[in-house]
Order: C-alpha cells, then structure tokens, then sequence
C-alpha cells in the first residue's frame, strides 16, 4: 500500500486504476439491459451532487438518520466502547461520524472511500477539528477486499456503514460486502449500519425525484463523467433522469432514459440506442427489519440493538460479528 505522511492525518492510496471506469462501462453497454455500476456516481461533482441531494426536503434518509445517531450516541457509546478502532467504507464527507466522536472517543477514524480528493479533504477537516484523534485515510474502491495494515491483530474494530449504501447493493452481494466487512473486523468486532425502510411508494418515489432536480443532475452526471474522462460524446439533453419503486424487487431503480435515436461513441467504441432505451445506474434496495437481520445473518453478524424512528422511515442497528 503507497502511504505518505500528510500533515496530521494518514493518507493510503489504493485509488481504482484510471481505466477501470472505461472498462466497466463497456462491459456494462454490452450487455441488456446497459447498465453503470452506482460507484461511478462519486467523483468530485457526483460527490458534490450526492451531499446536496441530503439537504433535499423530499430525501428523507439523512435527517432522519442524523437525529437517530444524535438520540442514541449513548446507547451506542455502550456497545462501541471507549479507544476503539472506527472505520467507515464510504465515508463522503465525513459528517455524519462528527456525530460520534466526542461521545465514543475513539483512538483511530479511518475513512474509506473511492474519491480521493473530496476523501482528503473530509479526513483533513476531521483531523483538525479533533486533534486528539489519529485519522487513517484510505482512497479505495471498498466494493473490491480492502486490507487495513495499520489496524493492529488484536484490536476488534467498528465499522460504521451509515446512509443506507447497503441497499445500493443487490442482496446477494450485499451480503458478499457484509461478510468481507466482518472479516476485516473479525470475531466480536462491531458494526453500526444504517438502512432504508420499506414504506409508502409516494415517500420514495419523491425522495428519488427531488422537485429541484438535484438526483436529475446527479443522475446524469455519470454521462457527463464519461465525456469528460474517456472520450465520450454523450449529448445530455438526449437523455433523462428516472427513477421509480419497483415494489416486486423492493428498490428504487434509477436510469438514464434516451429520449430520441441516436449514436454515442465512447473512445471509439459506438453504441446505439432507441428512442426509450435505458442505462440501468442504480438500485436502492429497502428491507424490512426481518430482511435485513437475515441478510446480517447471512454475513455472520448477530442483532445487539436496533433504533429506528417514530415514521418507522429508517432504521440503524448495531450488529457484531458472531464469535467461532
Ligand atoms: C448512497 N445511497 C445510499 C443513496 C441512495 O439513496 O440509494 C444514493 C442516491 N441515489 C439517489 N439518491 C441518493
């Protein structure tokens, strides 16, 4: 692992390879449906774009996981324990641990996550806001198995997986991801996730088409991604945002619509569409409690605690991997 020393936080860079997007979204327009995998969404614009779709009134999932981690810090505090080792995958901007850290005190943060500039400037805002805390930074693709050299053998870290990013994995992989996340932690290590509830069509379908058109922008800005690092001439007024619950697979699906005929080029290779083709971007599954304990299961962790709010929109459990 490439590490350098940078002012008062680590930084570790196992970045994705520069080709990676090209390939993968070749591969993914090969195949029917198209498809992009969701990680592509975090650049610095997408990432930018996904912290304003969390101030949409209609996106519900932040807030109301915020004020359940402001209840609970206690409550959490008692299963995490003081001086642990907490390590978020996915970590955006890392607001949401600041919720955490002056009630668990933990003697390490190490965010993870696949944008390495917006990562850097998260990890160094934390640093310097809580001088007592040593801060690992690890720019990663955490979908592929991340190894965290600097976590000692004995320590049982905590993972912190909030925002309801499990549901952007189908429930096979998910589970995959979950059991890579208690490896990495081992027996008796912790983990607090969030997750999205299953709830009333109107309450999600609304939070995925924000009447200011953030998600829209968010959305497309994987086609504005593919112009701008491979080439590609995606026209962006020939496409449009849609996303709608498909209450058989229990998800939001996200897709980017084309709206006439037309030919786009991607760094040489051509690819047709209809007028009405879709390029699947994202699934945001929602579980119920019992869906989402068995998938838990499945991965090795067992229930401790589980806190959801009085809508029943949102809930965040503390699990902890099963011991042999
Ligand atoms: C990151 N993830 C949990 C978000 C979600 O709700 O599935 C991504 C998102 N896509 C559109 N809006 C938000």
């Amino acid at each position: 692992m490439a590490k350098a020393a940078v002012a008062d936080y680590q930084f570790y860079n196992h970045s994705p390879e520069a080709d990676d997007f090209y390939r993968e979204i070749v591969a993914g327009f090969s195949r029917n449906p198209r498809s992009i995998p969701p990680k592509y969404f975090y650049d610095e614009e997408g990432s930018r774009l996904f912290e304003a779709i969390c101030q949409q009134p209609e996106y519900y999932p932040t807030r109301t996981e915020v004020a359940l981690l402001e209840k609970h810090a206690g409550d959490i505090k008692s299963h995490v324990g003081h001086g642990s080792y907490l390590i978020e995958p996915g970590s955006g901007s890392c607001e949401k641990v600041r919720l955490l850290l002056d009630t668990l005190r933990p003697a390490v943060y190490a965010p993870l996550d696949i944008s390495c500039e917006h990562l850097k400037s998260a990890a160094a805002a934390v640093a310097a806001d809580y001088p007592w805390l040593d801060v690992h930074a690890v720019c990663t693709d955490i979908t592929n198995n991340v190894s965290l050299d600097f976590i000692p053998e004995q320590e049982t870290p905590v993972m912190f997986y909030p925002g309801s990013s499990i549901g952007n994995f189908d429930p096979a992989d998910a589970v995959e991801f979950l059991t890579c996340l208690a490896q990495l932690t081992g027996p008796g290590g912790g983990l607090l996730i969030g997750v999205d509830r299953k709830k009333d069509h109107k309450t999600l379908h609304q939070a995925y088409n924000d009447a200011s058109g953030v998600t829209a922008a968010f959305n497309l800005n994987l086609l504005q991604r593919a112009n701008r690092e491979l080439d590609a001439d995606f026209n962006l007024d020939a496409f449009e945002h849609f996303a709608a619950y498909n209450s058989v697979a229990g998800r939001i699906e996200m897709h980017l619509i084309s709206t006439r005929r037309q030919t786009v080029n991607i760094d040489g290779h051509k690819f047709d569409f209809n007028a009405g083709d879709s390029i699947h971007t994202e699934n945001s599954y929602k579980y119920t409690d019992e869906e989402f304990q068995t998938l838990a299961q499945q991965a090795g962790f067992s229930l401790c605690d589980v806190w959801t709010d009085s809508d029943s929109l949102f809930s965040l459990y503390f699990l902890r991997v099963s011991q042999g």
